[in-house]
Order: C-alpha cells, then sequence, then structure tokens
C-alpha cells in the first residue's frame, strides 16, 4: 500500500545539477482544459484519486466497450521546460489549466537510494501525480520544489506522470490580478528526478564572514544540513587551497566556521569561483563557491570592504525574439553577453526570482544580481494567509540562491501603494529576509511623490531596507525628459540611493524629432536628461538599473502602432537590435567605470 502525504512538498533540495539526476525535459504530452473536467465532476465536485474520468488516471480503455472521455496523444506535444504561450498561437493568451503528461521508464535503482521528483518552476499553480497516486501540489510561479517518490510507487516501465498547470491569476496570490510582464504558463523551467543516499546532504551555507577583511586570514562560516540525524564527520575540501576540514555533525545539522590563508575574493572585476567538496559517508556534493562580502556602510554599497556604483540594468526572464521565457545555460549567456555590452556590473532580475542557470551564469561572468519575490503593485496585504505565500516564495529563493555570490540584494517587492497594511507586509518580509540570510543588503523599489518639481522619497518601508531603492519616470510618466533639469530629489533616508528602474518606450527603427513620442530619438533624449540629472545627484546615489534591456510582452501596452502587446522600453528592440539611447548609457557607464571601476 503506497502512503502518499498529499500536498506536502519535500524540504528543497539544493544544488540538484550537481547531484546524480535523469532529466525529464522534452516532449510532454497534454490536454487543454479550461472547463477542469480532469479535476471535477460536472456536479464541480474534485474527483477522488481513483475516478477513472480524471486526467491524472489511465487514458487507456479497458476494451471496446469502455468509454473513455479523455486522452494524452502524440498529436498534443508541448516542451519542457517552455511556457505554453509561445509553442502554440492557441496559448498565446490563454489562462486556465493545462495537462501534462509524460511516460518514462526507470530501471530499479538500489534499495539505498531515494528518489525525488524536482521542478525548476511552474507556473502559477500545480498538482503533481504519479501513476494515478498524488504526490502533491505546489503554488508559486518562479521557485523550485520537489516531492518524495516512494520507491513502491516506481514500475521499471512506463511510470504515468501528469502534472495539472494552472497558470489563471488570482486577486490573493504573489503576484496578483495585474503585472506588467506576460503571464506565462506551463512548466517553465527543468524537470529531473533525483537520485539521493537515503541520508543525504540536502542544503548547506559557506559564506566568508564580513569580519575577514580585517584581517589577512579569511574567516568562513557556514552550516551544513542533512535529511535525517546523523552521527559522523563529514570532510568540507576546497581544492583549490588544498583545504580540508573535518566537521562533526550530531544530528541533522552542524554549524561551523574556520579560517583559511589568503584567498582570492570574488568581485565583478575577478569572478573568482572555489571548487567546494562535502563528502558524508554516504553522500558527497559538488558545488563552486565564490567568496565575497556585501554591505551597507552609511550611504555606500561596499564590496570587499570597497565603496561600488552600481551600474545595471533591469531584466525580464524573456527572450525577446522569440517572445518566450528564458530558461536555459543558453539563454542566460545571450542575455548577460548584452549586460557585459552596455559595460554594466549588475543587472535587477525583475520582478521574479529567475531560474538558476541565470544566477550561476552571473557567478561566472561577474555580475552583481538584484533577486526579487513577486511582491508587485496591490497585493492583498491584509490577508495573513498572502503574507505566508509571499514568504514561501521568500524561502524558496534563498534556499536556492544563498551560495551564489553574485546575488547581492534580495528585495521583497515591487512599486507597493503605500498602506500601514503593506508597510507591515513588507516590513515583515525584509526581517524575514534578514533573517533567513543576514550576508546580502535587503531592498524593495520604494514609493516617492512628487511636488513642484521636487521629489520626496519617505515611504516608511525605507525603515527596513538597508538602501533606498525608488524607481523614477521623469520625463516618461512625468511630463517631458527636460523636467530632469529642475529636480530636486529629497531623500528621508540616509542610506545609499539606487534608481531601480527609470525608462522611456521606443519602437526600434522608428525615428523622428526627439519630441515625437515613441520614437528612438525620445527616448535617447530622455536618457540623456536622466544622465545630466545623475551627475547632479547627491553623494549618496549609489547606482541605478534602468528600465529595461529588451522589450518585453505585456498586455497592458495596446497602443496598435507603438506597442501591440509589448513594453519597448528595451535598449535593445524584440530582434535585439540596439535603440540609440542604449549608446547614451553606455557612454555614461563608460564614464563611470572609470571614476569607479
Ligand atoms: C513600473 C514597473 C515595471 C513596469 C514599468 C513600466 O515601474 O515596476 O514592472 O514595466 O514601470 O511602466 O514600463
Amino acid at each position: 500500500m503506497v502512503h502518499i502525504c498529499c500536498y506536502a512538498q519535500s524540504p528543497l533540495i539544493t544544488n540538484v545539477y550537481n547531484r546524480t539526476i535523469i532529466n525529464l525535459n522534452g516532449k510532454w504530452q497534454y490536454i487543454v482544459d479550461p472547463y477542469e473536467t480532469g479535476f471535477y465532476d460536472y456536479r464541480w465536485k474534485e474527483r477522488n484519486e481513483r475516478d477513472r474520468e480524471a486526467y491524472w488516471n489511465s487514458d487507456v480503455p479497458d476494451n471496446k466497450t469502455d468509454r473513455k472521455e479523455h486522452g494524452y496523444t502524440d498529436k498534443n506535444i508541448l516542451n519542457v521546460p517552455g511556457d505554453w504561450n509561445s509553442q502554440d498561437t492557441k496559448f498565446l493568451y490563454y489562462e486556465g489549466t493545462v495537462w501534462y503528461k509524460k511516460s518514462f521508464d526507470f530501471k530499479n535503482v538500489a534499495a539505498d537510494k531515494k528518489v525525488f521528483l524536482y521542478f525548476g518552476a511552474v507556473n502559477y499553480k500545480c498538482d503533481v501525480y504519479l501513476n494515478g497516486k498524488k504526490l502533491g501540489a505546489h503554488k508559486g510561479g518562479f521557485t523550485p520544489f520537489n516531492f518524495e517518490i516512494p520507491q513502491d510507487l516506481l514500475k521499471e516501465k512506463e511510470n504515468f506522470l501528469v502534472v495539472k498547470v494552472d497558470n489563471k491569476r488570482y486577486a490573493d496570490e504573489i503576484p496578483t490580478l495585474n503585472t506588467d510582464w506576460w503571464n506565462y504558463g506551463g512548466i517553465t523551467r527543468d524537470v529531473q528526478l533525483v537520485l539521493v543516499p537515503q541520508n543525504f546532504i540536502r542544503d548547506y551555507s559557506i559564506q566568508l564572514s564580513k569580519t575577514s577583511l580585517s584581517t589577512k586570514e579569511k574567516k568562513i562560516e557556514g552550516w551544513i544540513k542533512f535529511s535525517a540525524p546523523v552521527n559522523e564527520n563529514i570532510l568540507l575540501e576546497i581544492p583549490g587551497l588544498k583545504f580540508k576540514k573535518e566537521i562533526a555533525v550530531s544530528g541533522d545539522s552542524a554549524a561551523f566556521n574556520f579560517t583559511l590563508p589568503a584567498l582570492e575574493l570574488w568581485s565583478y572585476q575577478r569572478p573568482k569561483l572555489y571548487q567546494i567538496i562535502l563528502t558524508s559517508k554516504d553522500d558527497k556534493v559538488k558545488d563552486k563557491i565564490g567568496f565575497r562580502t556585501i554591505e551597507v556602510q552609511g550611504s555606500r554599497i561596499l564590496l570587499n570592504g570597497k565603496p561600488i556604483f552600481l551600474r545595471g540594468i533591469c531584466i525580464h526572464e524573456e527572450i525577446a525574439d522569440q517572445g518566450r521565457r528564458a530558461y536555459s545555460k543558453a539563454d542566460a549567456l545571450q542575455l548577460l553577453k548584452q549586460v557585459k555590452e552596455l559595460n554594466a556590473n549588475m543587472v535587477r532580475l525583475a520582478h521574479y526570482p529567475h531560474n538558476e542557470n541565470m544566477v550561476r551564469m552571473a557567478d561566472s561572468l561577474g555580475i552583481l544580481v538584484w533577486s526579487e519575490i513577486p511582491v508587485y503593485w496591490t497585493i492583498d496585504f491584509g490577508n495573513a494567509e498572502v503574507l505566508q505565500k509571499a514568504k514561501q516564495q521568500l524561502n524558496e529563493m534563498i534556499t536556492r540562491d544563498r551560495n551564489r555570490c553574485s546575488i547581492i540584494i534580495w528585495s521583497v517587492g515591487n512599486e507597493t501603494p503605500v498602506t500601514d497594511a503593506r508597510t507591515n507586509f513588507m516590513g515583515n518580509l525584509a526581517q524575514t529576509a534578514r533573517q533567513m540570510d543576514g550576508y546580502r543588503i535587503i531592498s524593495a523599489a520604494l514609493e516617492t511623490h512628487t511636488d513642484n518639481g521636487v521629489i520626496t522619497v519617505d515611504d516608511p518601508l525605507g525603515q527596513y531596507t538597508d538602501m533606498v531603492s525608488v524607481n523614477e519616470y521623469l520625463g516618461w510618466y512625468g511630463g517631458l525628459p527636460n523636467n530632469c533639469r529642475n529636480a530636486q530629489w529629497k531623500i528621508k533616508y540616509d542610506k545609499p540611493l539606487f534608481f531601480s528602474e527609470t525608462g522611456a518606450e521606443a519602437l526600434g527603427g522608428y525615428h523622428a524629432d526627439s519630441l515625437t513620442r515613441w520614437s528612438e530619438e525620445y527616448q535617447e533624449w530622455f536618457y540623456r536628461e536622466q544622465v545630466e540629472m545623475m551627475k547632479r545627484m547627491p553623494s549618496n546615489f549609489s547606482g541605478l538599473s534602468p528600465w529595461i534591456l529588451n522589450d518585453f510582452r505585456s498586455p497592458r501596452r495596446n497602443n496598435p502602432t507603438y506597442q501591440q502587446g509589448w513594453n519597448n522600453k528595451g535598449l535593445f528592440d524584440h530582434n535585439g537590435k540596439k535603440k540609440k539611447a542604449f549608446y547614451v548609457l553606455k557612454s555614461y557607464y563608460d564614464e563611470m567605470k572609470k571614476k569607479m571601476p
């Protein structure tokens, strides 16, 4: 008898790409089910597990008299990973349920192994079934999750894996009903079977202590977590430093710290990564980790103890010329190469955690990262359940990426309207993020208000964040670009000031005079005025991440000539061609790099 603890996920396994995995990517069959027929009967009652008309049960008729009204076929195929919207025109605007099905063989693994089913992300909610049994469910479109598969549920042949994916939007979800990005649905990232020992190293943290900077020796601190209690010494190795350390563990976790001879710090100029090997009695996990410190001191941001200026740019997780979600290493390299062309040293991954390939590529290429949960705009801030959903996504984001040195900022949200309920909700998230990970800066895009050319930043959320990040669109949403010339800034907080967004639209290839809205010349003028204003900013001005690297799809952008379902604030157009404004920002970054390398 198989006992499944329904609907619970197992605690997240980190660093799955460096474990023993069986890839379930590729062609999955699907059934489009806008009326949820596979889940509810005609009286809208949830079907019970053995209901033969449930879409998680076999679609093969028992005999010629048997009535089956659902079925999976090679005529209906979706590629996984990948959003469904870009794979077939009938899905472009689709918001609803699609059932995915994959059959796989599984040669019997030794009894000493455990098998987990791991999803990089599914947007937005999913229910997962294997061989007619429910493994569990998950909500949240941009973070990983996994389920343990009971050994006796797996068969040698034809395992029947079914995933119900529903991307409908709801007022009490994260994000909520309205976003300025496309609601790409589907199994949008990798699906793996992860094979681990019965008792395995599930998670770990290895960080450079901030106290290290004042000494030649470097202090490393961290912890290791097992899937179950152990009583043994594990070995931590850093071959590049010829370093080995035994760590005694009695229980399911242990903290450690040790000092290292001079090591090479990670920075965006020199992104040095060290191989780390953790070996226990039954398990061995390898990773590549960079050692750096990041902190706010007064009104400056310090990387490895030195003040830096963030030459950033915002990115959506999208490949514009194909109009699809990005997910692969090649996609990450393509996007971050564009960032490097801009002479940027930082990316704001808007407005949700991007795929793991992106942050690992940033580690390797030396690009600082702002990572964010999609607490965006008009969230249901008075709802305690919604706060728990936000905390779940925050926890999944931090758990997956806490060892990614390129990530220097956790952001708990974007442009949320100021009310007491919102400030309590967001303040709670900021404190939670700090408790989950004390090694990074906590931020959020705050609100401003403008009176007679004076832009005031006194958002109460600013008391909870380490830096003052604001989105400003002077000259696009507020008057014309020359409004920047008289702009005065009044900042309530003595913390680093950061423009987390600024930008203007231009239809790539549309040329006119600079006063003509939607022309490349208008966008170019916008950036020229912004750059001149930035040169006059107060000394705590610590950088910017303009909106945005590439044009991106948005259902909110419906000017029939200049948008047609796209937000065209990209510095690159739909086809990856640079617009004139690109060169204005690049020359500013060239200048800033000389001043603050
Ligand atoms: C907002 C928001 C973005 C949006 C942008 C715009 O600041 O944060 O998600 O796309 O402005 O209006 O283009």
